[in-house]
């Protein structure tokens, strides 16, 4: 079978590369030349562990290719997958701009049947839309099938999650388009992989559900953490505790500064605003995003309540990404409390792994350091804001002789509180009780 991927971002390059992997021919296409030109060389432009080797070996193999032109994806393939970004717009709702013009340029080109399927995260309706899009624009007339597939792709994990995971939701209007879908899958049926198989409208709830499902069990714990740090409870306890209850699950229920990256703020957003569309008020994920955005508040609190007025201070910061094994900085809680520091007159020291680069291109004022170490020279605090496994396990004596400061804070919960104390660190973490004296 042949299939086209329409938009070479992080969903539509994992999604082109595990299915020429599965022995499917695969054309991915994206308007931006430089990409494609790089992705020939097998460079992938982000940092996704394997991609770029699966990427390389299928392109040599001859079953992965990349094209700059439309037309031609369109006219390859049987299936088109639609993946290109739906940025949100400043209410909330998804910018369709893109989708919609690659629903009309597959209307025009179409000369048999096709199937075209929705992998970006859309608002329910979506397919309705590009169905009419398509229908408007035909030169010709033939039929065709359109399906939702929501990709459940976690950044560091992409490809494992793409061969292995725990579903495929395939929302189809016909059963020819579910036959084909169907063979598409077929490697992971092997693996007796579930298949939901639904029609489209719900197909496009289930991906909106279980993310801001997530997002929501995140929220909750963050709150949980507060109410902690009121009652002097340990909020990895509670966590504990709550998790070996299997209709919980112990998933999601790490408390730290608030959840970031490209889904769930996003995704939040959205579903708020479907409701409001639909004429329903969306409670539940209102307060999720509340609870997110006062988290990273929170955190600042948090930091001033351990350094006094942050004007002058000097701040090491370990982390930037908005979670480990990556360098995507969108919506990092790391990116937006060095911002408010900064502000407020802090000099924030920093490093990542990954994303230092990136970070500096949206805040140039961060002082760029080599490792952990370095950045903690003469800090009055240091904050671990994403925990990477080389800061897991920090040679805290040498931190301590570093820091101007034996202040610790701790956004992720990493560190054990007794251990800390033991060192000599005024130790701060999240929804657990502080420990140390504060430094005059
Ligand atoms: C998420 C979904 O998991 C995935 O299914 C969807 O397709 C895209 O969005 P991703 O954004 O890559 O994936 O990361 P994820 O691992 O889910 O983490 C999201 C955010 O939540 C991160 O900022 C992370 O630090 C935070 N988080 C996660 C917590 O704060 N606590 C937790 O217990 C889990």
């Amino acid at each position: 079978m042949h299939i086209s991927v329409i938009g070479t971002g992080y969903v539509g390059l994992v999604t082109g590369a595990c299915f020429a992997e599965f022995g499917v021919d695969v054309t991915c296409m994206d308007r931006d030349e430089t990409r494609i030109a790089t992705l020939e060389k097998g460079k992938v432009p982000f940092f996704e562990p394997g991609l770029a080797e699966l990427v390389t070996k299928n392109f040599q193999a001859g079953r992965l290719k990349f094209t700059t032109d439309l037309h031609k994806a369109v006219d390859d393939a049987l299936v088109i997958f639609i993946a290109v970004g739906t940025p949100p717009q400043p209410d909330g709702s998804a910018d369709l701009s893109f989708v919609d013009e690659v629903a009309r340029n597959v209307g025009t080109r179409m000369t048999g049947y096709k199937v075209v399927v929705t992998k970006s995260t859309v608002p329910v309706g979506t397919a309705k839309r590009i169905r009419e899009l398509i229908k408007s624009n035909q030169s010709q007339e033939c039929s065709f099938g359109v399906v939702s597939n929501p990709e459940f792709l976690r950044e560091g994990s992409a490809i494992e999650d793409f061969m292995r995971p725990n579903r495929v939701v395939i929302g189809a209007d016909s059963p020819e388009a579910v036959a084909i879908m169907k063979d598409l899958y077929r490697p992971l049926y092997l693996l007796e992989t579930p298949i939901v198989i639904t029609d489209v409208p719900t197909a496009e709830v289930i991906k909106y559900a279980s993310n801001v499902f997530l997002a929501t069990k995140i929220s909750f714990i963050n709150e949980m953490a507060n109410l902690c740090e009121k009652v002097g409870a340990d909020v990895q306890m509670v966590s504990k505790g709550m998790g070996l209850d299997k209709r919980i699950g112990n998933k999601f229920l790490h408390a730290g500064p608030g959840f970031g990256g490209s889904c769930f703020g996003k995704d939040t957003a959205a579903l708020i605003n479907i409701g409001e569309k639909s004429g329903y008020s969306m409670t539940i994920a209102q307060a999720t995003k509340q609870v997110n955005d006062q988290q990273r508040n929170r955190m600042v609190d948090k930091i001033v309540d351990a350094v006094g007025d942050l004007k002058g201070k000097t701040i090491g910061m370990l982390g930037l990404s908005f979670k480990p094994n990556t360098d995507d900085i969108r919506d990092s809680p790391a990116l937006g409390i060095a911002e408010q520091l900064m502000k407020a007159g802090c000099t924030v020291r920093a490093y990542d792994p990954e994303a230092l680069t990136e970070s500096m291109k949206v805040l140039p004022k961060l002082v760029p350091c080599r490792d952990a170490y370095h950045t903690v020279e003469g800090v009055d605090a240091v904050v671990l804001v994403t925990e990477w496994n080389q800061f897991r396990n920090l040679d805290l004596d040498q931190i301590k002789s570093k820091a101007k400061a034996p202040i610790f804070i701790d956004l992720r919960n990493v560190y054990d509180p007794p251990r800390m104390q033991q060192q000599g660190f005024y130790y701060v973490s999240v929804g657990r009780k502080t420990v140390g004296t504060r430094p005059a």
